[in-house]
């Protein structure tokens, strides 16, 4: 079967950042396991350089617009060769195979009379680049809920697509198809949107000359968002190309929730028009959000280096991360502290271990001998029932898009397999060689097991099974995705090696300069591996002790609408697998409020109460390790050090500070 996947073509207006990454790292996860189930796969992706945005980035850093979106290119292509990303193109919109598409579309729809000439007036959102009627502008801004910025006044001559007159194939071809548009919640809102009555929708500029010209009048360049769309089938070469009759329709265009209205009327519409076959379906995820409840994203610059992120904790765990947090159909949190938790538990602890011990045990009792399998037993069976039950279950949440969900089931697996070493207990076993058998069964299984979930971490982290291989000592085992759910495949006699633990634990004082207390039962997993260290340590250089620069300056009005208030602390715990978090349970006026805060290192919980400290009030609730924050409590801190805001006076619960 063919499988045609895509990721949004990005802006180069800045480099590439945790958000952006998240959609091509689950496209390609979902790219990998289909071509490991035999599918014949394209994965696309690249950059939408043809935006009013760009050109006004290029003048304020002094550059010209092609000097500009170079470089930023190459930055994304970096990124995605870091991170392993398998695209099998890459489109940039200023290409002369991507112009001569588009120009061909533009020309064939003003033909056939869906293109024609007025005059805009109106408003224009640059961040958003998109056209606003001044009844949509929501206090004279831009109305999406996700921008608020500044719009623009625009009279200009320009080409209006007749949009207005595909409304009613449109919401039928939803109404006939409801995979059209996910998650459902999306679809509704979409349906709600198309009702309310589609615009003609304005299609060319003529007040700045970068972008594609209209071929019959060149003082027009084609609005970025027609131009962009065009991608998923100029890459393709539409409308007589190889790839294009091979590939086309999409299985799936998948992106963030933020641009899928542009993907559900632009496009299907322009398809129409044009007598294209619609993409099967079109999957708006949720976003990345920081700590502090804001969206990560480029033009608002409050993004952390994803290459400094990859080259501490290399790409595999933040493929891992970023994949496991972003429930389907929700917002996904992220810190870089989460990320270190995450990596610690699931990956160097629950992955990681049962590796290593195993492996360690068929070097100890046999030699680092694959032994010749005995007779299996109910537990056997059990393990090698679920193991198809997961690969089925992985791969239908991949095919509904839900990457977190198929962690889930991997990780199940994980888990299962863990139970499994304590429950047959070889070492036990090993005691006595009456039970030879029994035992050469289990370290069989092992090696078995640890082949499987090769097979299954494969399409979310490329890296475990190059890891795996030569611990196992054979090529060529974790290609097929079928064989997760078959045994017996690994043959008697292959001599393992135990290696390195496959993924290390990170001690993320490294980065912040703060002591992590470990908990003292827990048992410590080495760094051993000279990669490790070495990573560690140049992480470590560049940990600034000088202070931290002042942010830029804010308003009266801006700093006015923060909330602050004096709540007292009634009660603190600690919370569960998290080394950092303190649950807090906080009095203010006669509300009490549910708070989780990073001080778990600086502050014993009975410290804490009684104490009268600072809350931010009206800060968006944010959930931590389940938990819903309602505020945050303020604290200064330097170099590793942290000290609660309080008040000592005594000033009611619920008091204002200003
Ligand atoms: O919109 N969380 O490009 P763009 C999750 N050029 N995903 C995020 C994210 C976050 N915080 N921030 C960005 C454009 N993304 C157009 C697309 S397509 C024909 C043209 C991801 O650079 C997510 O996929 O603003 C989102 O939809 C996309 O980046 C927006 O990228
Ligand atoms: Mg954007």
């Amino acid at each position: 079967m063919k499988y045609y996947i895509t990721t949004p073509i990005y802006y180069p207006n800045s480099s590439p950042h945790i958000g952006t990454a998240y959609t091509t790292i689950a496209a390609d996860a979902m790219a990998r396991l289909r071509r490991m189930k035999g599918d014949d796969v394209y994965f696309l992706t690249g950059t939408d350089e043809n935006a009013q945005k760009i050109v006004r980035t290029a003048e304020n850093a002094g550059v010209d617009p092609h000097t500009y979106v170079d470089g930023i290119v190459k930055r994304f292509r970096e990124l995605w060769e870091l991170l392993q990303i398998s695209n099998d193109d890459f489109i940039r919109t200023t290409e002369d195979r991507h112009a001569k598409v588009v120009q061909y579309i533009f020309n064939r729809l003003y033909e056939q009379g869906d293109i024609y000439k007025s005059e805009y007036e109106g408003w224009y959102c640059t961040p958003c680049e998109t056209f606003w009627t001044e009844n949509k502008l929501v206090d004279g801004k831009c109305p999406n809920p996700d921008c608020g910025r500044e719009v623009e006044l625009l009279k200009e001559e320009s080409y209006f697509f007749k949009m207005s007159k595909y409304q009613d194939r449109l919401l039928k071809h939803i109404h006939e198809n409801p995979d059209f548009i996910q998650p459902l919640s999306r679809r509704n809102e979409m349906i709600k949107f198309i009702e309310g009555g589609l615009e003609d929708l304005c299609v060319s500029r003529t007040t700045f000359n970068w972008g594609i010209k209209v071929p019959f009048d060149p003082k027009h360049v084609v609005y970025v968002w027609l131009d962009a769309l065009i991608n998923y089938i100029s890459a393709l070469g539409y409308p007589d190309g190889e790839n294009y009759q091979k590939y086309w329709p999409a299985e799936v265009h998948l992106m963030g929730k933020d641009i899928v209205r542009f993907h559900s009327i632009i496009w299907p519409i322009t398809l129409m028009a044009l007598d294209v076959p619609l993409p099967e379906k079109v999957f708006g995820h949720g976003w990345f959000l920081n700590r502090e409840g804001g969206k990560i994203s480029k033009s608002r610059g409050n993004v952390q280096d994803s290459f400094e992120l990859i080259r501490r904790y290399g790409p595999d765990p933040i493929r891992y991360f970023l994949l496991r947090e972003m429930q389907f159909g929700m917002d996904g949190t992220y810190s870089e502290d989460d990320l270190v938790e995450r990596l610690n538990s699931d990956l160097a602890n629950d992955l990681g271990n049962f590796v290593s011990r195993t492996l360690a045990m068929i070097v100890k009792y046999n030699q680092g001998k694959v032994p010749v399998p005995g007779t299996d037993t109910i537990l056997e069976k059990e393990l090698k029932e679920l193991s198809l039950l997961v690969k089925n279950g992985t791969e239908a949440k991949m095919l509904d898009c839900d990457p977190a969900g198929a962690l889930e089931f991997v990780w199940q697996y994980v888990s299962r397999c863990n139970k499994y070493v304590d429950e047959t207990a070889p070492w036990t076993l090993a005691k006595d060689p009456a039970n030879k058998e029994r035992l050469d069964t289990v370290l069989y299984t092992f090696v078995e097991a640890i082949r499987i979930l090769g097979i299954l971490c494969a399409p979310f982290m490329p890296g475990v099974p190059e890891k795996l291989k030569p611990l196992l000592g054979t090529e060529g085992l974790f290609n097929d995705w079928e064989q997760a759910a078959r045994w017996n495949i690994i043959q008697p006699g292959t001599v393992i090696q135990k290696g390195d633990p496959i993924f290390p634990r990170i001690d993320i004082s490294v980065y912040t300069g703060e002591e992590s207390k470990e908990s003292a039962g827990q048992e410590k997993q080495k760094t051993e591996s000279k990669e490790g260290k070495q990573i560690m340590q140049e992480g470590a250089k560049d940990i600034s002790k000088e202070m931290v620069p002042l942010k830029e300056e804010i308003t009266i009005d801006e700093f006015g609408k923060m909330d602050l208030r004096v709540v007292k602390v009634l009660r603190a715990e600690k919370v569960e697998k998290a080394d950092k978090l303190l649950r807090l349970e906080v009095e203010m006026g006669n509300e009490i409020r549910t708070i989780v805060s990073g001080i778990a290192q600086h502050y014993a919980p009975d410290d804490l109460v009684g104490k009268k400290v600072i809350l931010v009030a009206n800060l968006k609730p944010a959930k931590l390790r389940g938990i819903e924050s309602q505020g945050m409590i303020l604290a200064a801190s330097h170099n590793g050090e942290l000290e609660v805001l309080s008040v000592s006076k005594d000033i009611p619960t619920g008091a204002q500070v200003k």
